[in-house]
């Protein structure tokens, strides 16, 4: 799966988003381990706050088919915004070492890696069991 296709399905994804608040569109498409690609949209709520992000979204989609590692996300907006804060805890939970490709609706784009986004993070090994 090429970068530029991943970022055409993040892109075809935002016609999806429920955004009758910010108007902010944004689409995600989602590499798994398996070759498997999930999307997502941001999903807005009357109450505010409980806005879903549209990384978060995909995330869930995929695990909830039973995916446990990421390898890649596309994710589109008009300006090309980074993933929120929470949205790179929540990813990297599955893909410590997923590669993040931000994209704007004009066709620019970048890659990041997970440790560039969240470095020194927490994650499943802070958390030993027995
Ligand atoms: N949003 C995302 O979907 N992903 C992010 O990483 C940042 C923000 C959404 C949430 C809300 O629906 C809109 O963008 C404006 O914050």
């Amino acid at each position: 799966m090429q970068d530029k296709e991943l970022i055409t399905l993040a892109n075809d994804a935002r016609a999806k988003a429920y955004v009758p608040y910010s108007n902010y569109r944004v689409g995600a498409a989602l590499l798994t381990g398996s070759g498997q690609v999930y999307t997502g949209v941001n999903v807005e709520n009357a109450s505010y706050g409980l806005a879903i992000c549209a990384e978060r979204t995909a995330a869930v989609k995929a695990v909830s088919a039973g995916e446990r590692e990421f390898v890649a996300i596309a994710v589109v907006t008009d300006n090309g915004g980074s993933p929120c804060g929470a949205c790179r805890q929540v990813l990297a939970e599955f893909g410590p070492q997923m590669r993040i490709i931000v994209a704007d609706s004009a066709g620019n784009s970048r890659v990041h890696t997970m440790s560039e986004l969240l470095p020194d993070s927490f994650g499943p090994a802070n958390l030993p069991r027995k």
